[in-house]
């Protein structure tokens, strides 16, 4: 009994978690990349009545949706584009490892910058997690829309999400328990004046303490109207919200139409679809 209780302590002792890497992390708490992929498939074939083939994913950190988009069809191309090397390693290491031959020729990760001129051009681009929130200017803002209008292509759409709502509006630390460890989304401070945000992730996985501040975004809280403005200023021809349906406890269930009236839900996420 004694002897056995001393192997299992040493057991314990020995099961050391992973090296702590705040990609991983983030991917497995907040990114659902194949309901992202489903949703720009969907949309652009209802929209155009064929299917998409390229996709270009600004902002694409560790180009997990360009690495989804390939895996749906032999004809599909993926255009990633990112400023900071860290997350394309990490991309490159963890996602590309996981794609053949053919699906990595099909695959370009660019460090760029989404407001440098000569982009590559798609069917679909695409601003996922709400990433353009760090243009706090409204001229800065209009610039990055415009150069995204001029990748797409004469059929393309461009594809940004949205979040909003009262519970955005006040300071909240929102904690989830995932297997292992925990996410928290940390609403900081939010400025009524300027609608500036400061958000935080961090993570505590079991058995350690927390790491603070993984992630830190300082940004704009754009709204759907204002973004709906902007869109058509750049030159777009239509510009349609997505808005999330409810489930039966009245949270999201991840089923995105079209429309003009939103309900005042304290938190939602949206999408707003641009056509030239
Ligand atoms: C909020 S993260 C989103 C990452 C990923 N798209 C996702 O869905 O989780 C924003 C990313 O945009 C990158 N970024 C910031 N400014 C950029 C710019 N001007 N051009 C290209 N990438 C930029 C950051 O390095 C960061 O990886």
């Amino acid at each position: 009994m004694t002897k056995k209780k001393k192997n299992d302590k040493d057991k314990k002792k020995k099961q050391k978690l992973p090296e702590f890497n705040k990609y991983y992390y983030y991917e497995n708490s907040v990114q659902s990349p194949e309901s992202d992929v489903e949703f720009f498939e969907n949309t652009y074939k209802k929209l155009r009545g064929k299917a998409a083939t390229t996709l270009r994913e600004d902002f694409c950190g560790t180009h997990m949706i360009c690495c989804e988009w390939l895996k749906l069809a032999e004809d599909k191309k993926a255009i990633g584009v990112e400023l900071d090397p860290e997350p394309i390693e990490y991309g490159r290491q963890v996602h590309e490892a996981k794609l053949n031959d053919d699906q990595l020729k099909r695959l370009s990760v660019l460090q760029e910058n989404v407001l440098s001129k000569g982009l590559p051009k798609a069917d679909i681009v695409s601003a996922s997690n709400f990433s353009y929130f760090l243009f706090k200017k409204r001229e800065d803002l209009k610039a990055y829309f415009a150069n995204a209008k001029r990748g797409v292509n004469k059929d393309g759409i461009f594809i940004i999400d949205c979040f909003g709502g009262q519970q955005c509006m006040t300071p909240n630390e929102e904690e989830t328990e995932h297997k292992g460890y925990s996410y928290f989304w940390d609403q900081d401070s939010f400025n009524p004046v300027t609608n500036e945000a400061m958000f935080y992730i961090h993570f505590k996985r079991k058995g350690e303490k927390k790491r603070k501040k993984c992630f830190v975004y300082d940004w704009r809280m754009w709204g759907l109207a204002e973004l709906q403005d902007l869109l058509y200023e750049v030159g777009f021809n239509k510009v349609t919200v997505y808005w999330e349906g409810s489930d039966k406890d009245g949270e999201g269930n991840g089923i995105f139409k079209p429309t003009t009236k939103g309900d005042d839900a304290e938190a939602w996420v949206a999408y707003i679809v641009s056509e030239l």
